[in-house]
């Protein structure tokens, strides 16, 4: 039996010279290779009490739905902006050039409910830290976070050093 990191096809040079990609849709075009990320994840999360999961679009949707569904938990979907239809809280985070933006639902978490944050990857956590940080304005607490990869030349853990953190593969460099 494949291991999961066997599944994941490394892209040199993709989106630029230097950066190393690696493709997530390598483990998700092979029914083997989505079962064995899914399992991964409910592995970290099989005895964490929790209420809730979220996922970082677009990539964390397609890690943490089945992570719920298969908890029997809720899912949220934590969003790039413009995209949420009702009254949302917004966290702005660096990107290697630039800023990004995620936004929640302001009624998707309820104070005192415990969560989950999935998503794909963390290169360097600027994504799931402003994910965690809407979390904790709702009155939410992260109880575990969750990835398929890690770069972890990029110290995205630093930023995230008061959370459980958990990936199925870690990359040392970036
Ligand atoms: C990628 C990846 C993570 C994030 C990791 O998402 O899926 O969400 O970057 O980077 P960070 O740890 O430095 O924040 P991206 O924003 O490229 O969008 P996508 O998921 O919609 O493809
Ligand atoms: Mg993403």
């Amino acid at each position: 039996m494949k291991k999961l990191e066997e599944y994941v096809i490394s892209i040199p040079d993709f989106p630029e010279p230097g950066i190393i990609f690696r493709d997530i849709t390598s483990i998700l075009q092979d029914p083997d290779g989505l079962k064995l990320a899914i399992d991964s994840l409910l592995e970290m999360v099989k005895d964490v009490d929790f209420d809730v999961v979220v996922g970082a679009e677009s990539r964390g949707f397609i890690f943490g739905t089945p992570v719920a569904y298969a908890m029997g938990k809720a899912f949220v979907p934590a969003r790039k902006p413009g995209k949420l239809p009702r009254e949302t809280v917004s966290m702005e985070y660096a990107l290697e050039y630039g800023t990004g933006t995620i936004e929640l639902h302001r009624d998707s978490i309820k104070p005192g409910q415990k969560v989950v944050i999935i998503d794909d990857l963390i290169a360097t956590g600027g994504t799931v830290e402003a994910i965690a940080k809407l979390v904790e304005e709702l009155g939410g607490e992260v109880v575990k976070i969750c990835f398929v990869m890690e770069l972890a030349g990029l110290k995205g853990r630093d930023k995230l050093q008061k959370y459980d953190v958990d990936s199925a593969i870690i990359y040392e460099g970036k």
